[in-house]
């Protein structure tokens, strides 16, 4: 098989209602989507990326309505962060009812599924012309950075899916961040307006601090097992820098954004760089996700200079 890359996306509902696993592009980062409703699709999606078997899917959905209709329950603050923040980069892990229409391969058979309404004007199309809820990890194969571009999909993945829709670059270029809610796991004694970030991103602790008290997970927490794995390293070796990166070496990133994140690491990795140093930038607004994806990139290597 190889890849076609294209912008028809009648060709993409027709594929996902086939139970067939097809690229989108998200404001955040590339999505391999899949009919969540379907366990063959759902084992399509682990084994093209090479995915641990015990790390969940995301369901991405057009509205909270549709979260309500596949038999997941809203908590009240989740319908607070929807109105403020969807369509955009925040997951909820939200608990499952008992009449939950989502196969429980979706989630590793957790008692939660992680949802979404992406601000992505294709996928949102997709969702609502095909009807089905989206399950779609990041399109690139497991451990490796996130693809914020079709041609990064098609590096990782052209021998394994059909279509790549091509949406061009992502705006934010990093994953969302993913919340759950205090009272659904009764972890430790906080309140019922806690807001716990497994994985932080676009939607910042400061955005959300309007709403309820905002805790980080630690980051060897097992609330979010994707949080385990190695995570986002290209084949360069990186060194995250705590401290100026000037000087360094051949391969440095100063400034990193979330734009072009991801990208530069690829592109670093083309041009051969052995070792790539990155700044880290202060944990202010994005800046936290930024460091999360950085020092896991560099396998928690920090040089404090
Ligand atoms: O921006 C994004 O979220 C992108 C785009 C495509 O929407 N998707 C994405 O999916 O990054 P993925 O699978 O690479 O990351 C989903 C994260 C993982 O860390 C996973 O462990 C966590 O969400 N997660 C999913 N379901 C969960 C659940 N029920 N409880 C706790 N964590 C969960
Ligand atoms: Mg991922």
């Amino acid at each position: 098989m190889k890849s076609i890359i294209s912008t028809n996306l009648d060709k993409a509902v027709e594929l996902l209602q086939a139970c067939e696993i097809v690229a989108l592009p998200t404001e955040t980062v590339y999505g391999l989507a899949g009919n969540a409703l379907s366990k063959d699709a759902i084992s399509k999606i682990y084994v093209a990326k090479n995915r641990p078997q015990d790390n969940p899917l995301i369901v991405h959905v057009s509205d909270i309505e549709m979260a309500r209709k596949l038999g997941l329950k809203v908590h009240p603050l989740a319908e607070q962060l929807a109105h403020e923040f969807w369509p955009g980069p925040l997951t909820m892990v939200l608990q499952k009812s008992d009449d939950c229409k989502l196969p429980p391969e979706i989630s590793c058979g957790l008692e939660s599924v992680g949802v979404r309404v992406p601000n992505s004007s294709v996928m949102l199309e997709i969702i609502k012309t095909s009807n089905l809820p989206l399950a779609a990890p990041s399109a690139n194969l497991s451990g490796v950075p996130s693809p914020t571009t079709a041609a990064h999909v098609y590096v990782d993945l052209h021998d394994k899916i059909p279509l790549i829709i091509d949406g061009g670059a992502c705006q934010i270029g990093i994953e969302s961040t993913v919340v759950m809610f205090e009272n659904d796991n009764h972890v430790n004694n906080k309140s019922e307006n806690t807001i716990i970030i497994l994985r932080p991103g676009a939607v910042t602790p400061e955005m959300l601090s309007a709403f309820g008290e905002v805790v980080l997970s630690d980051n060897e927490s097992p609330l979010s097992p994707g949080t385990r794995y190695k995570h986002y390293s290209p084949k360069a070796k990186v060194i995250a820098v705590e401290g100026k990166v000037t000087g360094l070496g051949e391969h440095i990133i100063e400034t990193p954004d979330s734009q072009t994140l991801f990208a530069k690491l690829r592109t670093l990795d083309e041009l051969g760089a052995k070792t790539i140093y990155i700044q880290l930038p202060k944990s202010d607004g994005i800046g936290l996700a930024l460091r999360n994806r950085i020092i896991r990139a560099a396998e928690f290597e920090v040089l404090k200079l």
